[in-house]
C-alpha cells in the first residue's frame, strides 16, 4: 500500500473509490468476523497511509515523523506504549521517540535516554537481527525493574534494518496480564520499514549536505592559497619593481628627459597592476573580512556599488568564520546581479545578527525581477553554501516587481567555538 504514492493522482482515486464500493459492499453482504477483519485491515492501511505521507514528503522532521510512527503504531496493535530507539557501540541505547496510550500514566525515557541492552528483548534483537517478545518478569537488572515498576508485562521488538545496516529496535511495550497478540510482529513490519525509510532519507540529506560542505571548504581554501600566493609572490616582487623604478627615475640624469618620462610611466602602470592585483585577489578571497570584521566589509563593499544602497547592520560580535564568509559571498553576489540584470534605483540591505538570535539578511532591489536559479551559477553557488551552515535562503522575483534575496541563519551554527572577537 505504501506504493500506492507513487500512482498518478487520478488512479489513486479510482482505486480509492473502488476500495470504498467494496467496504459498502462487505459491510452490507458479509459476515461479523470478515466485516471485523476488514476494518483492521482498513484502520491498518489508513495509518500506514498517515504515516507515508509524512516520509515520502520529506520535510518532516524524523524525530516527529517517529513519533507519529508510534502513535498510529501504539493504537492500531492496542499497545500501550510504542518507543523508538538506536543501538550505539558496546550494547548500549540511545532514546529517540516514545509514545503512551492517552489512558495510561507517561513512562517517560529511562536513565537519562542512554542505557546498557542488558537482556531486553531489544537485546535479543540485537544479537539475531530478528524481532523478539520478552517478559519484564524475565527482564534483569534495572532495566526490567523500571520496566516492571510502571506495570510493563511484556515487550515486542522488531529490528529496524537501514541498508543492511541493524540500526535499532522499534517496540511495543503491554501492561497488565494480556499477552500480545501473536501476529503483532508481523503487523509491525510495514512500520518498521517506514521508519527505515524515514532513517535513510535523513542520512542521504546528511551525507548531502557534509558533502557539499566539504566542497565549499576546500573551494575556500583554494582561493585563499591563491591570494596568500598572490599577496606574498607577485604583488611583493610588483612592489620591489616599483621602488627600483623611482629610484632609476630619480637617478636619470637631467639631460635625458625621455628616459626619465618612460621611467615614471613605468612606475605608474607598475601601481596600477598592484591595484589590479589586491582588488582580484579581495575577489578571489574577502580579505576584507579578515582585517574589517563583517560590517566593515559589507560597507566596502557597498562602497563600491554604483546602485544607491540603503544599508542597515546590526552585528553585536564577530560570527564564526563560515557564516562571516557565507554572509559576504551573498551581498557580494546579489548586488553583483544587482548591476547585471536588475536595473534598479535602489538596493535596500538589512543584516540583523545579535546573540542568541538567528542572523537574518534580507536585499530587496527595484528592479526588473525575474530571476531564475536555473539561469547561472551565482545563485545556486550560493544556496550551496547558505546550506553549508544549516541555513535557508528565499528568492522572490516576480517579473516587474523587484527581486529579494532572505537569508536565514540558526543560532546554533553562530555560537563561535573559537571564541573569536
Ligand atoms: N536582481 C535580479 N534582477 C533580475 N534578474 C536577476 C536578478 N538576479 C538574478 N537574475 C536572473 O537570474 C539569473 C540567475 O542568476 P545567477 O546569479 O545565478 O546567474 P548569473 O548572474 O546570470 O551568472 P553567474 O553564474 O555569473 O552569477 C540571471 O541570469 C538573471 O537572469
Ligand atoms: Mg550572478
Amino acid at each position: 500500500m505504501v506504493g500506492i504514492w507513487s500512482l498518478r493522482p487520478t488512479l489513486r482515486r479510482r482505486l480509492r473509490h473502488g476500495l470504498d464500493a467494496a467496504t459498502t459492499f462487505v459491510r452490507a453482504n458479509c459476515p461479523d468476523s470478515t466485516r471485523t477483519r476488514l476494518r483492521t485491515a482498513l484502520a491498518k492501511q489508513e495509518a500506514l497511509r498517515r504515516v507515508a505521507m509524512l516520509v515520502a514528503h520529506g520535510t518532516t522532521p524524523p524525530s516527529e515523523t517517529f513519533w507519529v510512527v508510534c502513535r498510529e503504531l501504539g493504537g492500531l496493535l492496542d499497545a500501550d506504549y510504542a518507543a523508538i530507539a538506536r543501538f550505539e557501540p558496546e550494547r548500549m541505547m540511545c532514546h529517540l521517540a516514545e509514545w503512551n496510550d492517552p489512558s495510561v500514566p507517561a513512562m517517560g525515557v529511562p536513565f537519562g535516554g542512554r542505557w546498557p541492552m542488558g537482556d531486553t528483548a531489544a537485546a535479543a534483537v540485537y544479537e539475531t537481527g530478528r524481532s523478539a517478545r520478552r517478559a519484564s518478569g524475565s527482564t534483569a537488572g534495572e532495566l526490567g525493574e523500571w520496566l516492571r515498576s510502571h506495570g510493563v508485562s511484556q515487550v515486542v521488538s522488531c529490528p529496524v534494518i537501514v541498508h543492511n545496516r541493524l540500526w535499532g529496535e522499534l517496540a511495543l511495550r503491554f501492561l497488565g496480564s494480556r499477552p500480545a497478540p501473536a501476529d503483532t510482529e508481523r503487523r509491525m513490519g510495514d512500520f518498521v520499514e517506514l521508519v527505515a525509510c524515514t532513517i535513510a532519507q535523513a542520512e542521504y540529506r546528511a551525507e548531502l549536505i557534509a558533502s557539499r560542505a566539504r566542497l565549499v571548504t576546500a573551494a575556500d581554501a583554494a582561493q585563499r592559497r591563491i591570494e596568500r600566493d598572490l599577496h606574498d609572490g607577485a604583488q611583493q616582487r610588483l612592489i620591489a619593481l616599483g621602488l627600483y623604478l623611482r629610484e632609476a627615475e630619480t637617478n636619470a640624469s637631467d639631460e635625458n628627459e625621455a628616459l626619465r618620462r618612460s621611467l615614471s610611466s613605468a612606475a605608474k602602470c607598475q601601481s596600477d597592476v598592484v591595484a589590479q592585483i589586491q582588488q582580484i585577489s579581495c575577489g578571489i578571497y574577502p580579505t576584507t573580512l579578515t582585517q574589517m570584521g563583517l560590517k566593515g566589509a559589507i560597507k566596502s563593499l557597498v562602497r563600491h556599488c554604483p546602485v544607491r544602497t540603503d544599508l542597515h547592520i546590526r552585528i553585536d560580535r564577530r560570527l564564526p568564520e563560515p557564516a562571516e564568509i557565507t554572509v559576504y559571498y551573498v551581498v557580494s553576489e546579489v548586488l553583483a546581479n544587482v548591476l547585471k540584470h536588475a536595473n534598479a534605483s535602489v538596493v535596500h540591505i538589512d543584516l540583523v545578527a545579535t546573540s542568541g538570535d538567528d542572523l537574518r539578511l534580507t536585499i530587496r532591489d527595484d528592479g526588473v525581477g525575474g530571476a531564475d536559479l536555473r539561469r547561472g551559477t551565482g545563485l545556486i553557488g550560493l544556496q550551496d553554501r547558505v546550506d553549508t551552515v544549516g541555513g535557508t535562503m528565499e528568492v522572490s522575483s516576480p517579473v516587474g516587481g523587484g527581486t529579494s534575496v532572505v537569508v536565514g541563519i540558526p543560532s546554533s551554527a553562530l555560537d563561535d567555538p573559537q571564541g573569536r572577537p
